[in-house]
């Protein structure tokens, strides 16, 4: 059961599992991917009912463009397809969506339908939905440190100012971006046991929670699983 005073206000997930469960199907990748977005709509669904404030989804890495052109292209053809006929109910149901990730490099009319859902869902209050696209976390604090950089050559900084909010604050989840705090819980799903350049700064003390449930098969169910298993830990943050 679900303590519903002590849900996570931060959920991150690492969305792993997609061309297994299509292999296992006999059918191809995309199918998996596809899949995937449905899987992905639902849980960002029920965060929202579980009142949760932040959802971020790690939906293509830095290292995903070593994958074949037509799993690629496929992939954000899914993306903008799913974007295009959901912005509506994403407007309605006030959620707020944020690009983690530099999108300019995307396909362009994936770059012009996030764009469009981002300009359209800015000024909504509810769910925060962070969809990591094109994301590392190695990528994301080389940008932060080239952008300290700057400042620091522009004379609006010193060395000796800089703290981990300096830093934090120039990531893709930073305070001038997708304002998010740190996620409390890091779930990955299929089984395997690593964070793949997710959130590396962010995560730094996030519960993790592995399931061996495939992407397209992670239910509300699955999802609350990982959350009472969260619930269930003691954080200590080096205290004792
Ligand atoms: C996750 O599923 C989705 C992306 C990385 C884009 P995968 O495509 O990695 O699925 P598996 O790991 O091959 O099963
Ligand atoms: C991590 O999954 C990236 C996403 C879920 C978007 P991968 O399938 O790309 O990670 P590895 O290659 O197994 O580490
Ligand atoms: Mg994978």
């Amino acid at each position: 059961m679900l303590d519903i005073e002590r849900m996570p206000e931060h959920v991150a997930i690492i969305m792993d599992g997609n061309g297994r469960w299509a292999k296992k199907r006999g059918l191809p990748r995309l199918a998996g991917h596809n899949a995937g977005m449905k899987a992905m709509k639902k849980i960002a669904d029920h965060s929202d009912k579980l009142g949760i404030k932040y959802l971020t989804v790690y939906a293509f890495s830095t290292e995903n463009w070593k994958r074949s052109i037509a799993e690629v292209t496929g992939i954000f053809k899914l993306l903008v397809a799913y974007v295009e006929s959901d912005l509506k109910e994403l407007v309605t149901n006030n959620v707020k969506v944020n690009v983690l990730g530099d999108y300019s490099s995307l396909p362009e009319d994936a770059v012009r339908s996030l764009e469009r859902t981002l300009r359209e869902t800015k000024d909504n209050t509810g769910l925060v939905f962070n969809i990591a696209l094109n994301y590392g976390g190695r990528d994301e604090i080389t940008r932060a440190v080239q952008s300290i950089e700057e400042k620091i050559s522009s004379g609006l900084l010193t060395a000796d100012e800089i703290t981990e909010k300096t830093i934090s604050d120039e990531l893709f989840t930073g305070s001038a971006r997708a304002d998010t705090p740190d996620p409390e819980l890091i779930i990955r799903t299929s089984g395997e046991l690593r964070l793949s350049n997710f959130l590396l700064w962010q995560g730094a003390y996030s519960e993790l929670v592995f399931s061996d449930v495939l992407w397209p098969d992670f239910t509300p169910q699955e999802y609350e699983k990982a959350i009472a298993d969260y619930q269930s830990r003691e954080r200590r943050f080096g205290g004792r």
